[in-house]
């Protein structure tokens, strides 16, 4: 047990971890692109395929009850993780990306006019920017930027200094998937509340790694992907309030999301339905509960402290390196180091890591414009998750030493 973490346990409920890469055992530290699956989670997609397999809110019959009962039964098990005062303020999409278009499209149709402003920050995904840079366009409205610090960590007064009349909504990640850094959500929402502006928190890298509370964070909507949490791809969530998802119109129509269609009008269905347009996921809903709870398992608070232990350690060994710079050195961090050695070009790194069984992440991290603002070629990016170990982390300073020397 280390801190309050069965690791042996753990590991052995990810089948993928016995797999040998070009026979060496695997070292997966590209968490922030998609995690593991555990055991329970791949059951669970079978057992929903061989027991409980029907359309859901549609049939009289057995099945399709059963399957209806499985998947809103998985909507209140994420509403309680979240901390959401209702299920119905949980919309089921496939994953962040969707959610984000989500908002953009329905609550700029709602809301946004000419002239209007998003704010963002500059450590964004490109889930979190094209989406809002499509609605400027269709509205001719402006994206503000919030620039960071030296630090990694975003610039509160440009930040207080952008919020403005025109400002119709800020949108901002929780955990930056390059830098690691823990954004302060919380005091960017009161801000922003001050103002009567809502906000939308992308919390991609942080639900899987660090408790979240949507009402503690008074958050208006959060947003997240399954796959990131040790659920399947396909499968996501948004978290909106209640009265943003009343006021704002659906997405996509189709079936579900209708109350009556006649071909001079129709009316659409109640919350969350109104969002849930054609079949849902409801295999991808369950087994996304089911790894929600596994992660409740183990504990959030439990893992943010072991990743936490972890992040710290591969740090600080991988400042043994020498010409090593770690990109991202907020105060307070996630459980990602993205870094450069020298002038080696970061895929060269990851290639090589690759031979030697090791699973990094290159290149830009679908974060372009804050890799341009670093004038950096890209990064090495190492995403922990919770089955990875200090004696994984050895095997990667070892094989970096080896590699550097290699590429010198
Ligand atoms: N957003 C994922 C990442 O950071 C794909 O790798």
């Amino acid at each position: 047990m280390i801190d309050n973490i069965d690791i042996d346990k753990i590991r052995s409920e990810f089948p993928i971890l016995k797999e040998l890469i070009y026979k060496k055992p695997l070292v997966y530290f590209d968490n922030g692109a998609t995690t593991q699956k555990p055991q329970c989670v791949l059951d669970r997609i079978n057992y929903g395929y061989e027991h409980l397999n029907a359309n859901i809110h549609r049939g009289v019959h057995y099945l399709s009850q059963k399957a209806t009962e499985a998947h809103e039964n998985a909507r209140k098990t994420i509403a309680d993780f979240l901390g959401a005062e209702k299920r119905e303020e949980i919309v089921f999409t496939r994953g962040t990306t969707e959610a984000i278009n989500l908002v953009a499209f329905s609550y700029g149709e709602a809301f946004c006019h000419e002239g209007d402003e998003v704010i963002l920050s500059v450590m964004e995904h490109h889930s979190n920017i094209v989406p809002w840079q499509m609605l400027c366009e269709r509205k001719k409205m402006t994206l503000r930027v919030v620039p960071m610090n030296e630090n990694a960590e975003l610039d509160m007064d440009a930040y207080k200094n952008l919020l403005n009349d025109k400002t119709k909504i800020v949108s901002i990640t929780h955990v930056s998937n390059v830098l690691g850094t823990v954004n302060p959500v919380k005091e960017m929402i009161s801000l922003a509340h001050a103002r009567h502006i809502p906000v939308l928190i992308d919390g991609a890298q942080a639900v899987p790694h660090i408790a979240v509370n949507v009402q503690d964070l008074d958050a208006d909507f959060y947003v997240f992907s399954g796959h990131k949490i040790y659920a399947p791809t396909g499968i996501g969530v948004l978290y909106g309030k209640e009265k943003w998802l009343n006021a704002i119109p659906p997405y996509q129509g189709g079936g579900e999301m209708i109350a009556q269609v006649s071909f001079e009008k129709t009316t659409y269905n109640e919350l969350p339905y109104k969002f849930e347009a054609g079949t849902p996921d409801y295999i991808g809903s369950t087994a996304l509960a089911e790894a929600v709870n596994y992660v409740q398992q183990i504990g959030i608070e439990n893992i943010a402290a072991y990743e936490h232990a972890l992040t710290t350690y591969a740090t600080k060994r991988l400042l043994e390196i020498e010409q090593m710079r770690i990109v991202g050195t907020a105060a307070y961090k996630g459980a990602v180091i993205s870094f450069l050695i020298g002038s080696i070009h970061p895929y060269d790194l990851g290639m090589l890591l690759d031979k030697l069984g090791i699973a990094v992440r290159t290149g830009h991290h679908c974060a372009q414009p804050l890799i341009d603002s670093l004038g950096l070629p890209g990064t090495v990016r190492a995403s922990f998750g919770i089955y990875n170990t200090k004696a994984e982390v050895d095997i990667f300073i070892d094989a970096l030493k080896r590699v550097v020397i290699m590429l010198s």
